[in-house]
């Protein structure tokens, strides 16, 4: 290839962010890939939305004209289930490429889209479905591959961390801190999902997947949503020096990969408790590894679409084809028992 042809399906806080990013560093970009980077088409749902536009040209919100041309690699940021699974389903089998940073897609239907891309010699890179900005995906798949994990937690959403943070803080609603994280870019296009744990319970399903090999059930985990913090809670925390989270946390149990989703005390001391307003942390335990901690931004326009364009490269510089081979020795050994779960 000479000219790397690239789409977007989907141009609203990640996509367009993957798109000034390339188009911003153009020429390093370029430089890094040895070939020149063209974005071709980009995929929207409404396209009057987007009249003052100055890609008018690129912009279609008719999915036949997107799926005519060529592409080398597609950037799916579209959000939700259906259409981008038939969407991504579609490129796969045509060998195409895709990064995508859609969740609730990769939780579904992770596995099937695993193996399309396998039997088809292509790649599906999903970096930036979980914390947006912390490159974990890929740590956990190329560098702890042979280590086992023995429990996964972590900060695994911006918007209700944001919440939580300002709600600490004091003097605010609610609901005016929520709007002020989507007013951000941060929160999801339902931020039911977000305030319910359901997009929570996505990234620690993928997570799951890379730290102990099988894709598990939505049924494997509790979820409690943020309704259910009170305000006595915050003073409760305060009075026991301790620090309200909204904590993902999943581990083997011997028998099976079972977790939850749920505001959380935490002690003071512990590696999450001074994780604050977007960004996240994600915690990994075990008898080899020890204790380790990423923490970083974790949503966001910049951030996520680092994130896409990082995992681009990486998936070129690793296209061995295979399903992810990480089948880890799982056991126990670590306290299960550290957090108190609301
Ligand atoms: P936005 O709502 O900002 O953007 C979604 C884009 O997809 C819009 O351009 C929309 O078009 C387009 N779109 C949606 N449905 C369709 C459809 N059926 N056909 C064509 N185009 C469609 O979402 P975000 O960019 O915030 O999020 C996108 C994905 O990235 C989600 O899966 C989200 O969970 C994930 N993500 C988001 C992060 C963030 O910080 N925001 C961080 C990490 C992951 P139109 O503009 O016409 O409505
Ligand atoms: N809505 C998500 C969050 C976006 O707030 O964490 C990043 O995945």
């Amino acid at each position: 290839v000479s000219l790397i042809k690239i789409g977007l399906l989907g141009f609203g806080t990640v996509n367009s962010g993957v798109y000034e990013g390339i188009t911003d560093t153009l020429s390093y970009l370029e430089q890094l890939l040895g070939d020149s980077v063209s974005v071709e088409k980009i995929l929207i749902r409404d396209k009057q939305k987007y009249s003052n536009n100055s890609n008018d040209e690129l912009l279609t919100d008719v999915a036949d004209d997107f799926f005519k041309h060529e592409y080398h690699v597609v950037f799916e940021a579209m959000g939700g289930e259906q259409p981008a699974l038939d969407y991504v389903t579609f490129l796969l089998t045509k060998r195409i490429p895709v990064i995508t940073a859609n969740k609730e897609l990769i939780a579904k239907h992770g596995s099937k889209l695993e193996s399309l891309a396998k039997k088809y010699e292509t790649f599906i890179g999903f970096e930036a479905t979980v914390a947006g900005g912390i490159p974990i995906i890929n740590t956990l798949k190329s560098q702890l591959q042979w280590t086992s994990v023995e429990k996964v937690s972590g900060i695994l959403n911006g918007t209700t961390n944001y919440i939580i943070t300002s709600l600490q803080e004091g003097n605010r609603t609610f609901e005016s801190v929520l709007r002020e994280a989507q007013e951000l870019g941060f929160a999801e296009a339902d931020p039911t999902s977000d305030v319910e744990g359901y997009d929570a319970l996505y990234k620690l399903q993928i997570l799951c997947r890379l730290c102990f090999g099988s894709w598990p059930t939505p049924e494997q985990f509790q979820r409690t949503g943020m309704s259910h913090l009170k305000s006595w809670h915050f003073k409760a925390g305060d009075y026991f020096q301790l620090k309200l989270k909204y904590i993902a946390e999943a581990y083997y149990d011997g028998h099976e990969v079972k977790g939850s989703i749920s505001p959380t005390f935490v002690e003071e001391k512990h590696p999450l408790s001074s994780i604050i307003n977007e960004n996240n942390g994600i915690f990994l335990q075990g008898d080899w590894l020890g204790n380790f901690v990423a923490s970083g931004p974790g949503a966001g326009k910049k951030p996520t679409a680092t994130s896409m364009i990082e995992d681009y490269l990486h998936q070129l510089q690793n296209k061995t084809f295979k399903q992810t081979p990480i089948k880890r020795k799982v056991v126990n050994h670590v306290d299960t028992k550290e957090y108190l779960v609301l």
